[in-house]
């Protein structure tokens, strides 16, 4: 789908929506670089502090798999991470939607040492597809899916998602999820409505991107960032909301948009999981957890899972 038909899709309709992953633009890749740095956004640094573990323990014994591939890999910082706690070389793929997370991550690791390194400009889809197709005939392959960027998913979409890289791996090969996990509102809140107001730039960004490539006419000011604890459905829930009534031209979507005061657009949902319940989900999909990994303090859960043989349905 390109920016243009997804815009034109979600905001010519009510309630206006945007697919989340037209946030990762140049600009908008940084500052999602940026929002990990905050003290507020505890994900990406659990995270990392549980993929050194992580590695660690799945150095232990075995060989080690023959291909590692990242679905989103974003910067490549944590990939560079794990491939140096694991050691030996390995073929590494890289799939993203996003350009410049692809050439980042492509660097990092290149510095790193690592040069065995194929990147996919694409969708999840794409990117699973290209992993059952390349991988190497002898040894296991290991695919991370980090960042819980899983919550992004609505929960059918998720289940979708766990089927489809299930059926991507054979019995044997690997899977690395990281999740965040249900945690006091405030700090929830503070996460994705950060004091600095890095959070409300990047998702105010995706109507600067508008105004950029679609030739849209967005007043930036005039739109409010918000996120809301959803405890019923366990997300947060990202809007941008117009400030006053407007009416918004996007001519590269053939598109006119009227908003009333105070109505939004629904930009992104963050699930939170409860992680006895995830993990319970996933081994439900043709997995076996090996290793769990949780950071307390954070509440975000890492889980090495082993694909098993399906089980005839
Ligand atoms: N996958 C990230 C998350 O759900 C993306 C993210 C972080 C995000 N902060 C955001 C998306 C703010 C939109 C707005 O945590």
């Amino acid at each position: 789908m390109s920016f243009a038909s997804d815009v034109r899709r979600g905001l010519g309709r009510r309630p206006r929506r945007l697919p989340p992953h037209w946030f990762y633009d140049e600009l908008g890749s940084r500052l999602f670089d940026a929002i990990c740095l905050l003290p507020w956004y505890r994900i990406t640094r659990a995270e990392r502090r549980l993929l050194v573990r992580a590695a660690r323990a799945m150095s232990k014994g075995a060989a080690g798999p023959a291909l590692v591939a990242e679905l989103g890999p974003g910067n490549g910082e944590k990939l560079a991470l794990l491939l140096a706690g694991l050691g030996g070389s390995r073929r590494v793929l890289l799939a993203d939607i996003s350009r410049e997370a692809l050439s980042a991550a492509t660097a990092r690791l290149a510095k790193g040492g690592f040069a065995d390194v194929a990147a996919l400009r694409g969708s999840y889809e794409k990117g699973l597809a290209r992993i059952a197709r390349e991988r190497p005939r002898r040894g296991a392959a290991l695919v991370l899916f980090l960042g819980s960027n899983l919550g992004n998913f609505e929960p059918a979409r998720a289940s979708r998602f766990l089927r489809d890289v299930r059926s991507a791996l054979r019995p044997g090969d690997g899977f690395l999820l990281g999740a965040d996990l249900v945690k006091p509102e405030k700090d929830l809140l503070l996460a994705y409505d950060d004091p600095l107001g890095v959070t409300a730039a990047f998702n105010r960004n995706v109507l600067a991107r508008m105004n950029r490539e679609l030739g849209a006419d967005f007043d930036l000011s005039s739109f409010a960032h918000r996120a809301v604890w959803n405890a019923r459905e366990a997300r947060v829930e990202m809007y941008l909301v117009s400030r006053r009534a407007q009416r918004v031209r996007i001519p590269g979507a053939r598109l006119h948009v009227p908003f009333r005061r105070g109505e939004s657009i629904f930009t992104e949902a963050s699930y939170k999981y409860d992680s006895a319940e995830l993990l319970a989900r996933v081994e439900a999909e043709g997995f076996c957890a090996r290793h769990c990994f949780e950071d307390g303090p954070a509440g975000y859960a890492l889980t090495f899972y082993e694909a098993v043989e399906l089980r005839r349905r």
